[in-house]
């Protein structure tokens, strides 16, 4: 009998082994990383990934249920977190305790993750009493693109580490189980993942953190561009091409489907 990974064993591998994530937004895929991953997280970077969109900002509820539904019945063993989606949390911890519960309830996730330091720690705090794991993300948040004016790495001026500091120390004292960094130099990577007694997850956050993320597609090659703190360790956007190339050429010229691809009548 497999078990899942639960939120507090995630929590006491601060220090330890690095925590292993990625993304995952579909149910085979999901599988796959399953197999290897200690936590999956169904980010809301999925509007951009699977859907277009230009930020995360447009994402619904709706959206992030479906393919955390999708990836819950995909898989097994990993942790399950659920990105909650611009606008379903920031208001009040009331409103983000009906979104999370909602999320919970329809997609048997084990946690969900929310945007923002100190400013959200209220809100994490009424989560976690209730029930809710929490998994916290400072740094970069992409949400905020708005108001950060574009997707831009943090602490490169040092002036700004001790707001970072805060941040970071808020949503740990706050309760939440574990937090993703991203997009922050280094030395402030370094500076934060000392700060908290819970494991950080780096996403362009260098190897100081406890663990690390990426979106799975980007890994993969799927995706058209990636930031620098992307390695790719796969080229499926060609391997895609290729095969829907030869699969247009032998349609054109008649030799799909072959002999082993029709039905017979009885004979
Ligand atoms: O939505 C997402 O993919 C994320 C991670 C990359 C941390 O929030
Ligand atoms: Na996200």
């Amino acid at each position: 009998q497999i078990r899942r990974t639960t939120a507090p064993e995630i929590a006491r591998r601060k220090g330890g082994e690095p925590i292993v994530s990625l993304t995952s937004y579909h149910a085979h895929t999901a599988a796959i990383v399953d197999r290897y991953a200690d936590f999956i997280l169904v980010g809301d970077s999925l509007g951009m990934v699977m859907h277009g969109m230009e930020s995360t900002v447009g994402v619904p509820m709706d959206l992030m249920i479906m393919h955390g539904r999708a990836v819950v019945r995909g898989t097994k063993r990993a942790l399950i977190v659920v990105d909650m989606p611009f606008g379903s949390y920031e208001e009040s911890p009331n409103v983000a305790f009906r979104n999370a519960a909602e999320i919970m309830k329809e997609t048997q996730c084990g946690a969900v993750k929310l945007e923002g330091g100190a400013r959200m720690s209220e809100t994490i705090h009424f989560l976690t009493q209730r029930g809710i794991p929490v998994m916290a993300h400072v740094g970069l948040t992409p949400q905020s693109t708005h108001t950060l004016g574009g997707f831009k790495t943090q602490g490169r001026d040092e002036d700004s580490w001790p707001a970072h500091i805060h941040d970071i120390k808020a949503v740990a004292e706050a309760g939440a189980f574990a937090v993703v960094v991203e997009g922050v130099v280094e030395p402030l990577a370094v500076e934060m993942t000392k700060a908290v007694d819970i494991p950080t997850i780096g996403i362009g956050a260098s190897p100081a953190c406890d663990g690390q993320i990426l979106v799975l597609e980007d890994m993969l090659g799927l995706t058209p561009w990636v930031p620098k703190f992307v390695k790719q360790y796969g080229a499926l956007g060609e391997a895609i091409e290729a095969a829907v190339k030869d699969y247009a050429a032998e349609v054109r010229e008649r030799s799909f489907p072959g002999p082993e691809h029709v039905y017979k009548p009885k004979t």
